[in-house]
């Protein structure tokens, strides 16, 4: 197994939405799903631009299915080759992971057995974030043809609303369940057209006015008979005719800019600029050469590599490669779905996902990307605003779904209607997730510029709000009616992960306000007035920290989730999938396990992730065993967690299990659900479970510290790690660890197992493992 690649070996309709999923490619402003050029009777193409939402026709705002730059058909002597009009003789595609290429071969077959070979080769420019390249190949094998290849773009875009409630138990097959769906329009055709062979198609938003422009340049190889430039209300498409020998291969290579009136740099209208993006293309080798020269740089600080395992490389490669084409560093106003650019599960809603599972892997692989991630959360605070306002409460207050306002786009009830969520209202924690990211990116880079201009309002704003938040119980403050990470449990009070998070943001809160006060006073002076802050606002911050209540049980250490949750029913779990996580036991579901003591995901021992200095180890080892035989892992954002938590307790045998989990929820399409799009936080998840769990990586105040125990199929694992502006290359083994510190300045100070190392920068520093690790 090539640990670079993803290969599909054959044609399987009923796995096709799953490929659509895998083999999106992407570069961080848009994704482009796998899905066939020519489609199939079930496909679920999509590009999604990020940022562009739009709420027309639908109930919840959706990150708008875009038009499709791919769409390409080829007939020969008037038969379509595509799935079903053909015979595939043979079909294979491979992601290039390492360039970011979708390649493609299929062999079909005319009625007569006349054989003809397409090639394809796409990919969504790292380079030029602007333009999409598709190369498209076809060859007579038997008799002379003729050959038509029609490509454009089809601005006929729909999202998919719901399914509408049919009986319990109905299934459709793959080529009917998509045409069931209720589907919603966002997008209005605002024109199209061709100038000087280029051809343009524009359309806006309904509802958010988002202007879209998408120019189409077709090359073709091979003579022509003819070359038609066609215009319809809500498409673009260039067809040529070729006459084909035997042997002969014609095709076209097409180039697409994409331009947005939301675009961070737009100045020009976005027709001309997506015109100007084709235009200075000079061929599709020099596109591949500046993409594949793009993808080298991210893989050089992003890789994350296991020698001795293929199967692992790959999944960790697969997962860092979707990471990569989520984030565009260049861009401060988005963030990344739950699903990323991947697909419309989620509606393309902004979670906590991003601060709490995702940020770690660009933080310290990518810091500009990190950047810009915390930036959208800078740019949406008066969305966060009028979601405290909206709740009787000053200060800003992050919304449970975010998409492109920053204001609150979480559904209340299931889509069916039948059930009633009480996330958008109760799912809090959100916001001191939010300030939690803020401070860890300003201590892995130190960049305090940041911390005192985009982060300190944020904090300040958000601390606000958790005074008014709490509510008085005798001298202590309480938080009442809400609900942790864990989602089967609603309207509690005094969860355990929210209140110590609060606590902390409210420290950290009160820390910055006053360095401030020293080190920056005119920033301080500007951001109390911009946000009216009383002179005595820092104080109370801290005084709302020291009295809020943190649950834990005294004599042993114990966290309790929340008031009263020891009281619940315990519901042992007794059965466990092919995968080896529990299922849900007998009766109960996502919705009825209120009155238990199952957990959906980790909560206390997020909490122990998140804040691990802060708990000894004792503390952390008992928690974990206690939470860890209530986790159903309902949500592929928790096995990661329980790998990480589970190695720090010295539970390693769970850890891979649950390590393989996270790695493989894609690849092995082990929720089921991969259709919708990739669980973009278990791809994080699996990052930091292989950094921080296995290669025992954590980032303190105090510095660096790496305390590997590898899986035993691992022979190494190698990383890098960007820490104070400076990147560390990281290699390590059963018996050895060694560190490189690239750039110029002082030397560090590592722990590894335990103890100091010194690393002087560009040398390899090798240390071996104590004695106790070895044995
Ligand atoms: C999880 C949340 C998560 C969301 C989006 C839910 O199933 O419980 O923690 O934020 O999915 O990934």
């Amino acid at each position: 197994m090539n640990p670079w690649t993803v290969v599909e070996n054959e044609w399987d309709p009923h796995r096709a939405n799953y490929f659509e999923t895998l083999f999106t490619v992407g570069n961080g402003r848009l994704g482009t799903r796998g899905s066939l050029e020519e489609r199939h009777t079930g496909s679920l193409p999509g590009t999604f631009l990020a940022g562009v939402y739009d709420a027309f026709d639908a109930p919840v705002v959706d990150l708008v299915n875009a038009p499709d730059w791919l769409v390409t058909e080829v007939f020969a002597d008037g038969t379509r080759l595509d799935t079903e009009s053909a015979t595939v003789l043979g079909h294979r595609r491979e992601l290039d992971l390492r360039r970011g290429v979708l390649a493609r071969e299929t062999k079909f077959a005319l009625p007569d057995g006349a054989r003809f070979v397409l090639r394809t080769e796409r990919f969504a420019s790292m380079a030029d974030r602007d333009l999409c390249c598709l190369r498209v190949r076809v060859t007579a094998l038997d008799r002379t043809a003729s050959v038509t290849i029609r490509s454009g773009i089809d601005g006929h875009r729909r999202n998919l609303e719901r399914l509408p409630a049919y009986p319990e138990g109905t299934e459709f097959g793959y080529d009917r369940k998509w045409d069931k769906w209720a589907l919603s329009t966002h997008l209005r055709s605002t024109g199209t057209g061709f100038v000087d062979g280029v051809g343009t198609l524009e359309c806006r938003t309904i509802d958010s006015g988002i202007d879209l422009a998408y120019a189409l340049r077709v090359e073709l190889s091979g003579i022509p008979e003819r070359r038609v430039e066609q215009r319809g209300h809500e498409s673009i498409t260039v067809e040529s005719e070729f006459a084909l020998a035997p042997g002969e291969t014609v095709g076209v290579d097409k180039f697409v800019g994409i331009a947005t009136s939301r675009d961070p740099k737009a100045g020009a209208a976005p027709a001309d600029r997506a015109r100007a993006t084709v235009a200075r293309v000079a061929d599709l080798k020099q596109a591949s050469a500046a993409n594949a020269a793009a993808w080298q740089r991210l893989w050089s600080a992003s890789d994350c590599e296991v020698v001795g395992d293929d199967r692992v490389a790959q999944a960790l490669r697969f997962a860092v490669y979707h990471l990569l084409i989520a984030a565009d560093p260049d861009d401060p106003t988005v963030s990344i779905g739950a699903k990323s650019l991947s697909g419309e599960g989620y509606r393309g809603h902004v979670f906590w996902d991003t601060e709490v599972m995702l940020l770690p892997f660009y933080l310290f692989t990518q810091p500009r990307a990190a950047r810009a991630l915390l930036g959208y959360r800078h740019h949406t605070l008066p969305g966060a605003r009028e979601v405290a306002a909206d709740n009787g409460a000053p200060g800003a207050r992050f919304p449970w779904e975010s998409a492109d306002t920053g204001r609150e786009e979480c559904p209340q009830y299931t889509s069916d209607g039948s059930g009633r969520f009480y996330t958008r209202e109760e799912e809090l924690h959100v916001t001191a997730d939010v300030a939690y990211a803020v401070m860890r990116y300003a201590e892995v880079t130190g960049d305090d510029a940041y911390l005192f201009t985009e982060g300190a309002p944020i904090l300040f704003d958000t601390a606000r709000y958790w005074v008014r938040r709490c509510e008085p119980e005798g001298a202590a403050l309480v938080l009442r009616t809400v609900m942790g990470p864990d989602e089967f449990h609603s309207h509690v009070d005094n969860n355990a992960y929210t209140n110590r998070l609060v606590r902390w943001h409210l420290e950290q809160a009160a820390a910055v306000h006053h360095r401030m006060a020293t080190e920056q006073p005119e920033l301080l002076a500007a951001h109390s007035e911009s946000l009216a802050l009383s002179a005595t606002e820092a104080e109370q911050w801290l005084d709302a920290a020291r009295r809020l209540r943190v649950p834990v049980d005294p004599d042993c250490g114990l966290i309790e989730q929340f008031d009263g949750y020891f009281d619940r029913t315990v519901v042992p779990i007794t059965e466990w999938d092919d995968n080896g996580m529990p299922r849900f036991p007998a009766g109960r579901d996502h919705l009825t396990c209120e009155d238990t003591s199952l957990v959906k995901q980790p909560d206390v021992v997020m909490l122990l992730h998140l804040l691990p200095e802060e708990y000894s180890l004792d503390t952390r080892r008992q928690n974990y065993a206690f939470y860890e035989a209530r986790t159903l892992h309902k949500s592929s954002l928790s096995p990661s967690i329980h790998a990480i938590v589970g190695l720090q307790v010295g539970e390693a045998d769970a850890a891979e299990r649950y390590f393989a989990r996270s790695a493989f929820v894609d690849l092995d399409d082990n929720q089921g659900n991969t259709e919708d799009g990739i669980h973009i936080a278990a791809a994080a998840g699996t990052w930091q479970a292989a950094t921080h769990g296995f290669g025992g990586f954590q980032a303190t105040r105090a510095g660096l510290r790496f305390s590997p125990v590898l899986p035993s199929s691992w022979e190494r694992l190698r990383f890098s790690v960007c820490w104070r502006g400076r990147r560390v290359r990281v290699d390590l083994g059963h018996q050895d660890a060694r560190f490189e510190l690239i750039g110029d300045g002082p030397a560090e100070t590592i722990t590894v197992w335990g103890d100091p190392v010194r690393v002087p920068p560009n040398e390899i520093v090798e240390v071996r493992a104590p004695q106790s690790v070895v044995s």
